[in-house]
């Protein structure tokens, strides 16, 4: 068999595999610390951040047996103010990024009771969060149902737009020398008697090759053909509709912060940008790689929308879209070295990865730079599943099938 083309520059340090946030937020990082960089993927700043809300939501979407997540969460939310200061002064870009706080709602017997566990939670591990009466939540948001039953004021969960994030990770990258390859990654290129990770051979048959590798393909990140089974990342993906309505200008606006709730066990939320765009998602679907919108989908979020605000009605409909979130076996991501000498994880970010997106860069940069794992990415290593990982859905086979990319709107992380 003939080698694939090489390019004719020379190898980067570092090729990082996937441009959505996560894989651009590493980029950057690693090139800032004078790491000669490349990134590929066919469409740079994609993925799942052209469909995410961008909550910055570590105390308001606490979920039990997530403590470990939670350090890194509250890690990477103490990072934001700085880290976006510096991606907007670097870039000039305006991120959308709002210190508004979260309020999250209850509408029946049942969703309070919930909220009060979760309220519970949040005391117990430390987190600010205060509890308000129905009429101390419409005093705060006047457009709430006059049913909700009580809510939690969390003056510390913020807000981000994910597609100007992604945008200026686009131009931060290029302002950082990071050399980008607008291809499809078809499979990982072996060395040293496939002992070592040396690059990706593109869909054109063209051999990139790398110091190291990091794989950061958000839910495609187990399906890159010609990695070994033992450190393919056992990441599925989780579908997400969401829909984006535009709220009036002239009256004053319809939200003043996130707005939370759980109605009859379906989380939701409701996210308004000062660009008059309000978010409202999400439903979590296990149907592998469908990107759907389903006439369904769009139903529960608007009828528990409604409820929980009833004027969204009045509101011009703008986009509906569904992207996959890269779930893992423990909601957690992989972060850092792999089995595989030169292989590196940057994925499995699930519900969090704008939220992580600060500190994913930079425990990256420290893992490229030095090898090791700085101390709070420790409980993330890839390794951990090394043992027990088994294919939580059929893309984790040792060769799966990859899909083309016409075929899927979510290549990036
Ligand atoms: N973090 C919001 C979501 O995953 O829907």
């Amino acid at each position: 068999m003939s080698s694939p083309p090489h390019t004719s520059s020379p190898a980067p340090d570092v090729l990082v595999v996937g441009g959505g946030i996560i894989g651009l937020v590493t980029a950057w990082r690693a090139a800032q610390r004078g790491l000669a960089t490349a990134l590929v993927d066919p469409e740079p700043g994609g993925g799942a951040a052209q469909v995410a809300a961008g909550m910055l939501a570590a105390v308001t979407e606490l979920h039990y047996g997530e403590q470990t997540l939670l350090a890194l969460n509250l890690a990477s939310a103490r990072r934001y103010p700085e880290f976006a200061a510096e991606l907007a002064d670097v870039t000039g870009h305006d991120l959308g990024y709002r210190r508004c706080g979260t309020l999250a709602v209850a509408l029946d017997a049942d969703d309070r009771a919930h909220l009060r566990e979760l309220h519970a939670l949040q005391q117990r591990s430390g987190l600010e969060s205060e509890w308000l009466s129905g009429r101390e939540c419409r005093r705060l948001e006047p457009m709430l149902a006059p049913g909700v039953r009580g809510g939690l004021r969390v003056d510390g969960d913020h807000q981000i737009d994910p597609r100007r994030l992604a945008a200026a990770l686009v131009a931060a990258c290029e302002r950082a020398g990071v050399v980008v390859h607008r291809a499809w990654a078809d499979r990982l290129a072996l060395g040293r008697g496939g002992e070592r990770a040396t690059g990706v051979v593109t869909a054109d048959g063209t051999l990139l090759e790398a110091g190291r590798v990091v794989l950061a393909c958000g839910s495609l990140s187990g399906r890159l053909a010609g990695v070994p089974e033992d450190v393919l990342p056992p990441v599925r993906p989780v579908k997400g509709q969401v829909l984006r309505l535009a709220m009036p200008r002239t009256h004053g606006p319809l939200l003043h912060r996130t707005v939370r709730a759980v109605v009859r066990g379906n989380p939701l939320y409701l996210v308004p940008r000062e660009s008059g765009e309000l978010v409202v998602g999400a439903t979590s679907e296990e149907l592998g790689w469908d990107t759907t919108v389903t006439a369904g989908g769009v139903y529960e979020l608007l009828r528990d929308a409604h409820e929980l605000v009833p004027g969204i009605t009045e509101l011009p409909l703008t986009e509906t879209r569904a992207g996959l979130r890269p779930g893992s076996p423990d909601n957690a991501p992989m972060l850092g070295p792999t089995g595989l000498d030169g292989l590196l994880l940057a994925t499995g970010h699930y519900r969090n990865g704008v939220l992580l997106t600060p500190v994913t860069g930079d425990v990256m940069a420290h893992a490229l730079t030095t090898g090791e794992l700085p101390e709070e990415a420790r409980p993330f290593a890839p390794g951990r599943f090394t043992a027990a990982a088994q294919p939580a859905h059929p893309a984790h086979t040792a060769h799966p099938e990859i899909p083309a990319p016409s075929e899927l709107s979510e290549q990036s992380a």
